[in-house]
């Protein structure tokens, strides 16, 4: 799937959380299509190695970099009063399942008012197209498999994911009332994965919540052993299934949705996409194709089932295909094999 490069004049797209996992991938597939970026951060949850990576990856040296919060109003106001800002996508969020449990008032102020800020803030400067970063969360525990756009939402399990519900719900009342304003929301699956280049991927903070980190620190001797959650769900080999998605796959997403909204050729004010596979794959089958792809044989046990996990999820991403014109591509091994050769280059040991 080639992605046709933008001509004529440049378009400005804000990525917010653009120095996390995957903002910085984001980033880079929309300079490479021909999009001028903004990278605007607080580094809360990450570094500025991620904007050096998309930097380096691009030869974009002057890649605008702007350290701020969303949750201060006005500066979200300044920030678009100062550029001219074609669409905003926003990923600034706190995004820890576990954490949000304890700690929800944290996860209802910062994720719900940072976009409040952005849609304020867009509105007020005349951006009028706004790209929110949701998840497969909302779906819960489906009925029927895969899901569909149309697929009910399940009550949220934790207070991240009604945060993702809850700003899917904001961005929809929005568009609904204003006007002027044009809304998508991308459903992602599991995203995993790293940047070919090496240059950019996830950098957990701490113990990995995710399987993927898991394993790759498992295998470069971080962690001791893997923890397979669970062998005895109704599936074909026991273990979860999910809807493993390349990062950059998902981000070239991100281009193809942004690109329909600058185009007006949107249908619905308001659009959601799932932005999956279509192909669910075992923790197990996972943890195999690890071991296939890189040759090092990981050290795992099975351990009891991970509260508030859902048995399997996968995506039907049909919409996607036809309207965006965007499908996933990259071979699991080669999503692996990036995943490890990130690792390793964390490591210091390429
Ligand atoms: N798993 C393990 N061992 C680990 C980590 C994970 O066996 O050490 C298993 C989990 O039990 C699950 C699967 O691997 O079955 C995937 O787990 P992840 O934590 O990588 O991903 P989740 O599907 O739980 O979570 C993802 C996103 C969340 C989102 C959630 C629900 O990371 O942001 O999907 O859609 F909320």
């Amino acid at each position: 799937m080639h992605i046709q490069k933008e001509s004529g004049m440049k378009k400005c797209v804000l990525v917010s959380g653009g120095a996390g996992f995957i903002g910085s991938h984001v980033s880079v597939e929309l300079i490479e299509a021909g999009y001028d970026v903004i990278v605007a951060d607080n580094l809360s949850n990450c570094d500025l190695s991620g904007v050096e990576g998309v930097k380096k990856i691009t030869g974009k040296e002057d890649l605008p970099f702007v350290k701020m919060d969303f949750c201060d109003a006005e500066a979200a106001m300044r920030l678009f009063r100062e550029h001219r800002i074609d669409a905003v996508i926003h990923f600034a969020g706190f995004k820890a399942v576990g954490e949000s449990v304890g700690e929800p008032l944290k996860y209802y102020r910062n994720n719900l008012e940072s976009f409040i800020n952005v849609i304020e803030a867009a509105r007020a400067n005349g951006c009028r197209n706004i790209l929110f970063s949701s998840s497969a969360t909302v779906y819960g525990e489906p009925d029927s498999l895969p899901v569909t756009e149309a697929s009910p939402r399940k009550e949220a399990t934790s207070p991240y994911g009604n945060t993702k519900q809850m700003c899917e719900d904001i961005l929809r009342d929005s568009v609904k009332a204003y006007e002027d304003l044009r809304g998508i929301a991308l459903r992602y699956f599991n995203p995993i994965g790293a940047h070919p280049s090496a240059l950019i991927g996830e950098l957990p903070r701490g113990v990995p919540n995710n399987l993927v980190p898991f394993i790759t620190q498992t295998a470069i001797g971080r962690r001791e052993c893997l923890s397979i959650f669970g062998n005895d769900y109704p599936t074909p080999d026991g273990t979860c299934q999910r809807d493993f998605i390349d990062i950059v796959d998902l981000a070239r997403a991100h281009v193809f949705a942004v690109r329909r909204m600058l185009d007006g050729r949107m249908t619905e004010a308001y659009e959601i996409y799932n932005i999956g596979t279509g192909t669910p794959l075992s923790v197990m089958q996972l943890v195999n194709a690890f071991q296939e792809a890189t040759g090092v044989a990981l050290n795992y046990r099975f351990t009891p089932r991970r509260p508030g996990d859902v048995t399997a999820i996968w995506a039907d991403p049909a919409k996607a295909n036809r309207e965006l014109g965007w499908k996933a591509e990259r071979d699991i091994r080669d999503t692996l094999a990036a995943a490890w050769a990130w690792e390793k280059h964390l490591a210091g040991k390429d």
